[in-house]
């Protein structure tokens, strides 16, 4: 019988974790959200108030609709509360000690049939299971940004995850509406190995002059259809993250398309993070807001715009081919990942049929 997931943790209430909570409590299940202080308990507060007013102001959800999500969460400093917990999933920030000491201290206080989940993006799942004396139950589930719209959950078993453990988180994810895909543990999973090393590219491109980031955004939604250019996508991940997980795939993979380009790093250097700080390779109208305040530049012309698809686009989906090749993921999630995970009207295997895989494959 598939286990059964009826109250949950959610460890760290920043921008993922605080939208993993709401999924929960949207789909009727008791949250317990744990933050290390008041300060930052207050923080995952207005996280969580300030998305459900946001659906509230589109009428996508009323008021007392709203309450009762929110009534679901507990919030707490206290990790006591998860005594209880089915499952708890952490999304404290990308340090692997950090992530490590949280799994030793779940360990003190969950049930020992409680399972442990990382939300973790760039950080190998084994390894932050060491922290736990019970790797057994440890595995990750990692969500997409923002967590609310975007389907696909990366389920991640390692050598030491429980058998079947992982068919039934995906099983639990398919319950909440999401698109789970079972993988093994490896750097990036299946979408981000595949997403940064082309938005690492779309960097470097604009570094060489050949076009600017505006130009570069509209050739890639208007000419490849994805739904974000890659330096708004960037600006809305946080550019410390993108940093961080280039370095790991690079670390990796030894691969130079994964090496963080210069003028990410710069700007990391600079604290200007994004959407978050205000700043990133735009400007915002606050920290937290989509709203531009620097006017977008002029747009390229047909024949630039296929040249920027071709360089970015078609180097990507070879990559898509070879991680199929390498038996680490199938087509079939390949294309569901980069679907709900990253929004793209077709998945890569859609795209080279359309294409021709000769064409995607061919030097520019
Ligand atoms: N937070 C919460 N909800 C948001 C949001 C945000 N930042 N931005 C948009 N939404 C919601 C809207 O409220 C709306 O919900 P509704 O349909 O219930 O009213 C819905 O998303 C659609 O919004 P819009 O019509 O305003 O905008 P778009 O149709 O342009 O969609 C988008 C916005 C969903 C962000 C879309 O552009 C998209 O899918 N972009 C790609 C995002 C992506 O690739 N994410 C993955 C990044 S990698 C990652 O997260 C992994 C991690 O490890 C780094």
């Amino acid at each position: 019988m598939a286990r059964e997931f009826t109250k949950v943790g959610v460890v760290g209430l920043g921008t993922m974790g605080a939208g993993i909570a709401e999924v929960f409590a949207r789909n009727g299940i008791a949250v317990v959200g744990i933050e290390q202080s008041a300060d930052w308990l207050e923080h995952g507060r207005d996280n969580l108030r300030r998305s459900t007013d946001r659906a509230v102001g589109r009428g996508k959800l009323t008021k007392e609709a709203q309450h009762e999500i929110l009534g679901r969460i507990l919030l707490t400093t206290d990790t006591n509360a998860l005594a209880d917990v089915d499952l708890v999933v952490e999304a404290v920030p990308e340090r692997l000690e950090l992530k490590q000491e949280v799994f030793g201290a779940l360990d003190e206080v969950c049930r020992p049939e409680a399972v442990l989940a990382t939300n973790t993006s760039s950080l190998p799942v084994t390894r932050i299971g060491i922290g736990s004396r019970h790797p057994g139950r440890v595995l990750g589930m990692h969500f997409f940004n923002p967590a609310t719209v975007l389907k696909l959950v990366e389920v991640v078993s390692t050598d030491h995850t429980d058998a079947g453990l992982a068919d039934d988180i995906a099983a639990f994810a398919s319950r909440l509406g999401k698109v789970p895909v079972v993988v093994g543990d490896r750097a990036g999973f299946v979408a981000n190995a595949l997403l940064f090393g082309y938005l690492n590219q779309a960097i470097k491109l604009a570094e060489s002059g050949s076009a600017g980031y505006d130009e570069i955004d509209a050739a890639m939604t208007k000419g490849a259809g994805l739904p974000m250019g890659p330096f708004a996508l960037l600006d809305l991940i946080g550019l410390d993250t993108a940093q961080e997980i280039l370095r790991t795939m690079h670390a990796d993979t030894g691969d130079d398309r994964h090496d963080p380009a210069a003028s990410l790093r710069a700007l990391v250097e600079a604290g200007r993070l994004g959407r978050k700080t205000a700043q990133g390779f735009f400007g915002y109208e606050k920290p937290g807001s989509g709203r531009r305040t620097d006017q977008a530049a002029d747009q390229a012309d047909g024949e630039a715009t296929q040249g920027i698809v071709e360089t970015l686009l078609y180097p990507h989906l070879v990559d898509a081919m070879r991680m199929r090749d390498s038996g680490y993921a199938t087509a079939t999630d390949i294309d569901n990942a980069m679907k709900f995970g990253c929004g793209y009207p077709k998945g890569p295997f859609e795209l080279i049929e359309e294409i021709g895989a000769d064409r995607v494959k061919a030097e520019p």
